[in-house]
């Protein structure tokens, strides 16, 4: 997992919960990088769970409502960093869409060794979407956060439901639609 993910998600538990919660998570995660992260290195995604987990247990909130926060706060990040993708889009599913065979095949060049997500579209229409999602990291809620951010990004409103189809939430079913009616199966 890229540093920036790291330090991005340090930063957020300084900002929601202060420093001496940052400090405890490190120092109780036991980490082989001893929590020293920069944004252009790779670090074993093993860290962030043990991360996860120290902060779920300290401030007592459910690891998935923490991987969705950090979404949230994490596609912030992303619109800074790279506007210039962005600008390209300019429909939410168009964007979302494309993450798979653009997005972030460009991620694979700026950010080498980057782990990625498999995107695989199932259904594509001007107001649904239909996607499935691949991850031996189960960051599905970081995914949804992301995506709902994405609509968000363009004004428009949405509703996003997900499916787990394996339990541990390696491969789920991501219904999109723009707001105004649920997503419409068939
Ligand atoms: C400009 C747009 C985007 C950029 C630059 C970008 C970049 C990245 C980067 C750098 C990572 C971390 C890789 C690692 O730690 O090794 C990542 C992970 C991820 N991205 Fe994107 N991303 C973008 C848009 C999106 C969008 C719109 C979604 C919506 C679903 C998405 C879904 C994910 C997910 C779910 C992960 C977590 C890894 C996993 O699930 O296995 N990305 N992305």
């Amino acid at each position: 997992m890229k540093g920036i993910v790291f330090t991005g998600f340090l930063d957020m538990v300084e900002k929601k919960f202060g420093i001496e919660i940052v400090d405890h998570i490190i120092t109780e995660s036991k980490l082989q990088s001893e929590g020293v992260y920069t944004s252009v290195g790779t670090y074993d995604f093993v860290e962030m769970q043990s991360l996860l987990v120290s902060l779920s247990k300290k401030v007592a909130i459910p690891l998935d409502d923490l991987i969705y926060n950090y979404g949230l706060y994490f596609f912030d990040t992303l619109v800074n960093i790279h506007p210039g993708i962005f600008a390209l889009y300019k429909d939410p599913i168009e964007l979302l869409s494309s993450i798979e065979n653009h997005i972030h095949v460009q991620v694979r060049k700026l950010y080498p060794g980057a782990e990625l997500p498999t995107f695989k579209i199932i259904k594509k229409h001007e107001d649904e979407l239909e996607i499935l999602y691949f991850s031996e990291r189960a960051m599905y809620m970081f995914a949804k956060a992301l995506m709902e951010k994405t609509f968000e990004h363009y004004d428009q409103d949405s509703q996003i439901q997900l499916e787990k189809i394996e339990n541990n939430g390696t491969k789920v079913r991501f219904l999109i639609s723009k707001k105004n009616g649920a997503y419409q199966k068939n």
